[in-house]
């Protein structure tokens, strides 16, 4: 425990294998000794978890670690850069950034205790960010009042869309073993989570080759376990919703009433340039049959506008999906040319951005016409709330999510921290559902 006196701050950026990665990076380090800390002014180690998936959350990561770096003249401390941009830069970061102490990837999180004490005892500089592979087993962090947790089923990607550079920089899809998820989701659920989010790039695709347990199958193993209330998982590819999955739903009462599955566009002819494996029509039967399993399934997505050579017409194509499906809610973002990538080495990034900037406003004016509605269709509805804590705007309101993963703000009740309460909606809001909780219930 030589390091018990230093103090460390993360600053994360990307989704949430991110967030679940700097769990688990503050897990490690607290288990050697260290003291985490939410303020950078106080750290003498600042780890700065970095996002590659677009052009945007790059730039944040260079302008954080370059602040960061600089900060060093005030006071003597260690930076370093991990995540899927550090991944992708190695050592070139060492031309960036001459101060960099210390650059690793995904792959290195159980390396960790080493790498460090390379830094903080030779003072040496140290870049690894080397395919190493996965570990099985993983730390988790325990705390107080916390209901909800990340948990890692897959890590890594096979699928190479063309857009995406993601497989590049988690390296090739690996399954965590079944014990090893249900031992990790049995010492969070002692702890008090009641929700479990399965975590991977393609969660259906996970397989457990020496227990042979597939996805639903290790969703029929979860939904097994005492004292966990809920599962979801995310992210789905659309290739690989199997029946069997679609069935889970109305058949396995732990999960969730909520999909996320990405569609990217409406247009077959981009989606096969994005080498997607799916076309739109199979895209809408898999919606129709998961609509007839749950009548009241969540579906949520991600989609691309300005893929290079989409015309006026592909984009008129992911409209009339969007209009179809009516999606609970979406995420869109302009096409932005990521390196290593096919999309980046073969195709022209043709579309013009003004193009792109129009596209995705009337998209998003659409997605938030038809989320609205679905909200305020969600008025006078029973549903259940997993109440996780207080609301920011309002004192002891409490605040959860349903099932389908919408925010409630619930104005009576006591004592429900933790618990799942069954709650009538009174108000929709813009972006939260307010609700009662049922009594005599
Ligand atoms: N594994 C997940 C998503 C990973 S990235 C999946 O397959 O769905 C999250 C989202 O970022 C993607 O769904 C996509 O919509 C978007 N994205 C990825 N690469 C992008 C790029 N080059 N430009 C714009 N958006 C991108
Ligand atoms: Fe990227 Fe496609 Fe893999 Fe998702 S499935 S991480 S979009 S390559
Ligand atoms: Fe996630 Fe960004 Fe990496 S979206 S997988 S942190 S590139």
């Amino acid at each position: 425990m030589i390091y018990k006196a230093m103090i460390f701050y993360i600053e994360t950026y990307g989704c949430q294998m991110n967030e679940r990665d700097s769990e688990e990076i503050a897990a490690t380090l607290k288990a050697e000794g260290f003291t985490e800390t939410d303020s950078p002014d106080k750290a003498d180690i600042i780890f700065v978890n970095t996002c590659s998936v677009r052009e945007k959350p790059s730039q944040k990561a260079l302008s954080a670690t370059g602040r960061y770096i600089k900060s060093k003249r005030q006071r003597n401390r260690i930076v370093a850069m991990c995540g899927c941009f550090a991944k992708q830069e190695g050592e070139r970061l060492k031309e960036r950034f001459e101060g960099i102490d210390l650059v690793f990837g995904p792959q290195q999180i159980k390396d960790l205790p080493s790498l460090l004490k390379r830094v903080i005892e030779n003072r040496e500089q140290v870049i690894d960010v080397s395919d190493s592979g996965y570990s099985s087993s993983e730390r988790c962090e325990i705390r107080e009042g916390v209901y909800s947790a990340f948990v890692n089923i897959t890590k890594g990607c096979n699928n190479f869309c063309s857009f995406c550079i993601v497989p590049y920089l988690r390296g090739r899809e690996f399954s965590r073993s079944v014990e090893d998820i249900i031992e990790e989701v049995k010492k969070r659920v002692s702890y008090g989570v009641k929700e479990i989010t399965l975590l991977g790039q393609n969660v259906n695709s996970y397989r457990d080759e020496k227990s042979n347990t597939d996805f639903v199958g290790l969703l029929e193993r979860l939904n097994e376990i005492e004292g966990l209330e809920r599962i979801r998982f995310t992210t789905s590819h659309p290739k690989d919703v199997s029946d069997r999955l679609i069935e889970s739903f109305s058949r396995l009462k732990k999960l969730c009433n909520h999909i996320h599955l990405p569609v990217q566009s409406g247009s077959n002819r981009i989606l096969n340039l994005m080498n997607r494996r799916y076309t739109r029509e199979d895209y809408l039967r898999i919606v129709e049959k998961l609509r007839l399993e749950r009548k009241d399934i969540a579906i949520t997505t991600d989609i691309i506008v300005g893929f290079p050579t989409e015309t006026d017409k592909d984009f008129e194509d992911t409209l009339n999906l969007v209009k179809e499906v009516e999606y609970d809610t979406a995420f869109s973002f302009k096409y932005s040319p990521r390196p290593l990538t096919k999309a980046f080495r073969e195709l022209k990034d043709d579309v013009p951005t003004k193009v792109k900037e129009e596209r995705l406003k009337v998209l998003q004016e659409l997605i938030e016409d038809i989320a609205q509605k679905k909200n305020r269709e969600m008025v006078g509805k029973r549903v259940d709330v997993l109440i996780e804590g207080y609301s920011r705007r309002v004192r002891n309101q409490y605040t959860g999510r349903t099932g389908c993963n919408r925010v409630v703000n619930i104005e009576n009740g006591d004592n429900i921290l933790g618990k799942v309460v069954n709650v009538r909606i009174t108000e929709a809001l813009k972006h939260s559902l307010k609700g009662e909780i049922i009594k005599g219930d």
